[in-house]
């Protein structure tokens, strides 16, 4: 049985903002990586290798960063979605897509681990009208939570008040076409979505059969600013050691990656680091757990367990910055200028801590 792919990339994107005022959430690059980009391999490794992509009104950057998969070898089809009217309505508007294929559900800011090979098989092999993986939380109320049978699930809530079990839908999902029906059944909820959960409750009142699996690997959605510093935490915790730029003057310890193009001169790297393509580091102390995108100046300053993308300078910080995640052509800069003052253009939804 040939499985098809859907990846989620529409979405608003609020608890992220203000980076997704001006970019796709799913594009944010984690240990240097745009997030979307391990969905499409966990779906091509799991030997998938038709993909649709729902998106929504950051369509045209997606699409240019995703081009037509066939540097994956997969083949991308984009599925523009009208508004993020929830998961379930993203799966309807895919229905023409999918056809009468099966198909491996996957939200485009979500990270697993161990990948979904063998759940692939395993979904092939049993053939339940749906395969959803869980994890154990300790906040299951922030969740959609299942209550199992053994592997049969008996019921699903969204973000239950009093949860009955500590096991959280991990945003992946197989299913059968029978998915459509469901999904068309449903009413929007309260917060005027078409929720997923619904949709796969109404199979289980069907009397269909709805199959778990708790991941035990690490899964993460990256929907928010220290979910996404855990996720590049976790990714750069598996990272070797690759200096293709120069080092010239420097320390450096530990898994340290420094692209191609990348200079660091006069710092201490105290890994897992990452440093991009045509980056300047200098004078400056880089700690573990920062990913530094491609184009950025660092000088004069200490970083750590931060997210610094593309084209941003960080010159001359007395402070040490860290848990910060600073978006693309941001400046952080010393300034001589009197009277002497903090001068900020910051936009909407920005935070800055102060010290
Ligand atoms: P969420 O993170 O649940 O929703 P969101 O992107 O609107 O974010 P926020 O709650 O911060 O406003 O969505 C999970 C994934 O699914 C994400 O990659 C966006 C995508 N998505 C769609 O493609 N269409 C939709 O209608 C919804 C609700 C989400």
């Amino acid at each position: 049985m040939e499985l098809k792919g859907l990846i989620l990339s529409g979405g608003t994107g609020t608890r992220l903002r203000p980076i997704t005022y001006t970019s796709a959430k799913q594009l944010v690059p984690v240990a240097n990586k745009p997030v979307l980009f391990y969905g499409i391999e966990a779906l091509r490794d799991a030997g998938i290798s038709e993909i649709g992509i729902g998106v929504g009104d950051t369509a045209p950057e997606i699409e240019e960063a995703v081009g037509d998969g066939s540097r994956w070898g997969v083949e991308v089809t984009y599925i523009p979605q009208e508004a993020p009217l929830g998961l379930a309505h993203a799966v309807l508007t895919a229905e023409e897509y999918l056809g009468d294929s099966s198909f491996v559900m996957y939200l485009g800011d979500n990270l697993l681990r161990d990948g979904i090979h063998d759940l692939v098989d395993n979904f092939v092999r049993n053939r339940p009208e749906a395969l959803i993986l869980l994890q154990e939380v300790p906040n299951p109320e922030a969740y959609g939570v299942a209550e199992c049978e053994g592997d049969t699930v008996v019921r699903l809530v969204e973000k239950p008040k009093d949860p009955r079990s500590n096991l959280a839908l991990v945003g992946i999902y197989m299913f059968t076409p029978e998915i459509f029906e469901c999904a068309r059944r449903i009413e929007p909820s309260a917060r005027g979505e078409l929720e997923i959960t619904d949709a796969i409750q109404c199979l289980i009142d069907r009397g269909l059969r709805v199959e778990s699996h708790v991941v035990k690997g690490w899964w993460k959605d990256t929907g928010k600013l220290e979910d996404m510093l855990e996720a590049n935490r976790l990714i750069l915790d598996a990272i070797e050691t690759d200096i293709r730029g120069r080092v010239e003057s420097s320390e450096v310890h530990g898994r340290v990656v420094v692209e191609e193009g990348a200079r660091v001169s006069d710092c201490t790297i105290r890994g897992p680091v990452i440093i991009g393509r045509d980056t300047y580091v200098h004078d400056s102390y880089i700690g573990p757990y920062t990913s530094i995108d491609r184009d950025v100046e660092i000088g004069n300053s200490e970083v750590e367990h931060s997210i610094i993308l593309a084209q941003s300078r960080v010159l001359d910080l007395h402070g040490r910055m860290e848990g910060s995640l600073v978006g693309r052509d941001v400046k952080i800069i010393r300034l001589d200028q009197k009277p002497r003052a903090y001068r900020f253009m910051v936009g909407d939804n920005s935070w800055i801590g102060i010290i």
